[in-house]
């Protein structure tokens, strides 16, 4: 469903991203793993139209998406939960979730509603806190309403940057049983983590970056087994 070709992205002077390629097929779960500054959050930002690559092509689907605006892409089923999560702490639980479906709230009410409930079923620690303001919950409450605000959207295409970041590993466990029930919805997955071991697990194939470039890729089962790789990320995976 995404096809990933020769993607050159800047930021002002410095490419963050070399020329990367490869594909994803409907229903899978890719992790991106690679240490701080390797280009992960630039692969995720230009995917939801974000940056603007300066070369390569993005198909989704078949279509060229590359370079065209985040609305566009959210309306083509792309959704992404951004490293600093970025809800909005003022507005309630259910206010926060509502966002993520606005490019469709007036086109189906009803769908909208039954989409919050389901979301809720998903993340049952979100269900009694609705009206509570999103700043006051849990960073584990607050990471679930970020996803979920994400699948608001009802995406084709989850991208999730870093969703592990600063979380105990029981709730890390939790998020990441929540993707492997979301997998079975038929969303397509991409999940960025320095929590390489917990990626691993619910991940079905993974992408090494380093310094903008996919340098490996495989089964996740392949990855785990590499020296390389065990070397440089299993040993020190980051404890939260
Ligand atoms: N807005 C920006 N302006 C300038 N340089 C940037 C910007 N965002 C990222 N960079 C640079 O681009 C490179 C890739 O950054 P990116 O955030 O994509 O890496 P990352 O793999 O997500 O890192 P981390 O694990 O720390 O989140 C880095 O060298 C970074 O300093
Ligand atoms: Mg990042």
């Amino acid at each position: 469903m995404l096809e990933v070709k020769n993607l050159d992205v800047y930021h002002g002077w410095v490419q963050a991203l070399r020329g990367v390629s490869f594909n994803v097929s409907k229903g899978e779960i890719v992790a991106i793993i690679g240490a701080n500054g390797a280009g992960k959050s630039t692969l995720l930002g230009a995917l939801a139209g974000l940056y603007r690559p300066q070369k390569g092509e993005i198909l989704l689907k078949g279509k060229p998406v590359a370079g065209k605006p985040p609305e566009y892409m959210v309306r083509q089923g792309v959704s992404l939960a951004p490293e600093r999560r970025e809800i909005f702490n003022t507005l309630t639980v259910l206010d926060n979730l509502l966002l993520g479906a606005y490019h469709r709230y007036r086109a189906g009410k009803k769908e909208v509603i039954m989409d919050i409930e389901k979301t809720l079923e998903l993340f049952p620690a979100l269900k009694g806190r609705e009206d509570h303001p999103a700043g006051t919950l849990s960073g584990g409450l607050q990471q679930m309403l970020a996803i979920g605000r994400g699948l608001m959207a009802r995406p084709g295409l989850l991208l999730l940057d870093e969703p592990s970041t600063g979380l105990a590993p029981l709730v890390v466990r939790e998020i990441m049983s929540t993707l492997a029930n979301l997998k079975k919805t038929g969303v397509t997955i991409i999940l960025v983590e320095q929590n390489t071991v917990a990626a691993l697990k619910v991940a079905g194939r993974a992408l090494v970056m380093e310094r903008g470039q996919i340098v490996l890729s495989g089964s996740a089962k392949e990855i785990m087994g590499n020296p390389g790789v065990q070397q440089a990320y299993l040993g020190r995976t980051r404890m939260a």
